[in-house]
């Protein structure tokens, strides 16, 4: 698990990561050669979106779309994501969007958890950076890594947990829902408390 209890980053190594400058750490991100996952990718998916939200949403890792365009959630399930945002009249390029690993995983396995765990100095900067109120894990492999590793997502989406100050919502990943359609009416659920969240803490940090 990324955080304590107190909804503190748990990784010592984060410092070592210029969290107040973006461009740096996406540069860094870009050199990173932690786990032997860059070896077998075309290039390091950075997150994107905007870093002055306090929203962050986490998928599992890059896909081929992904590995080969440099960018989080650009295939499939991206444009599902993508469609699933703009139902809630949640705009894609004002929330922050990334992944627990930023190489992609050969054959799209799920990421290991020592890749998830190189990968994590990555993904605490980014937090930092954000300092997101609300952290919306997409699917089991970042509900798992970054609340509570015996939880379950079927069990766990639509349902908040919380660390210190700060608060998760998982939600089904997109990629699941383009095999079960029957789940989307779930996710619209969690999509319109995701939007009430947002507007919450918009009306506080705006
Ligand atoms: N699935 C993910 O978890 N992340 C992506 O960026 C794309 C697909």
């Amino acid at each position: 698990m990324l955080f304590n209890e107190s909804g503190e980053i748990k990784q010592a190594s984060l410092e070592s990561y210029p969290a107040d400058s973006y461009q740096e750490l996406k540069e860094e991100a870009r050199q990173c050669e932690r786990c032997h996952l860059r070896q077998g990718c075309r290039q390091v998916v950075m997150g994107e979106g905007d870093t002055g939200r306090r929203i962050m949403f986490v998928g599992e890792g890059p896909g081929a779309d992904e590995d080969r365009q440099g960018r989080p959630f650009v295939g499939r399930a991206g444009r599902l994501l993508d469609k699933i945002l703009s139902a809630v009249n949640i705009k894609r390029e004002k929330v922050y969007i990334s992944n627990i690993v930023k190489c992609r995983p050969p054959d799209n396995r799920t990421p290991t958890r020592d890749e998830m765990k190189a990968c994590s100095p990555i993904l605490s900067a980014e937090i930092n950076l954000i300092e997101p109120k609300v952290i919306v894990p997409l699917g089991s492999t970042p509900l798992k890594f970054l609340v509570d590793d015996n939880l379950s997502i079927t069990e766990s989406r639509g349902n908040w947990f919380n660390k210190g100050e700060l608060y998760f919502l998982p939600t089904f990943h997109p990629a699941y829902l383009l095999r079960n359609s029957n789940m989307k009416k779930f996710v619209w659920q969690d999509f319109k408390l995701i939007k009430k969240s947002l507007d919450r803490i918009d009306e506080i940090y705006a």
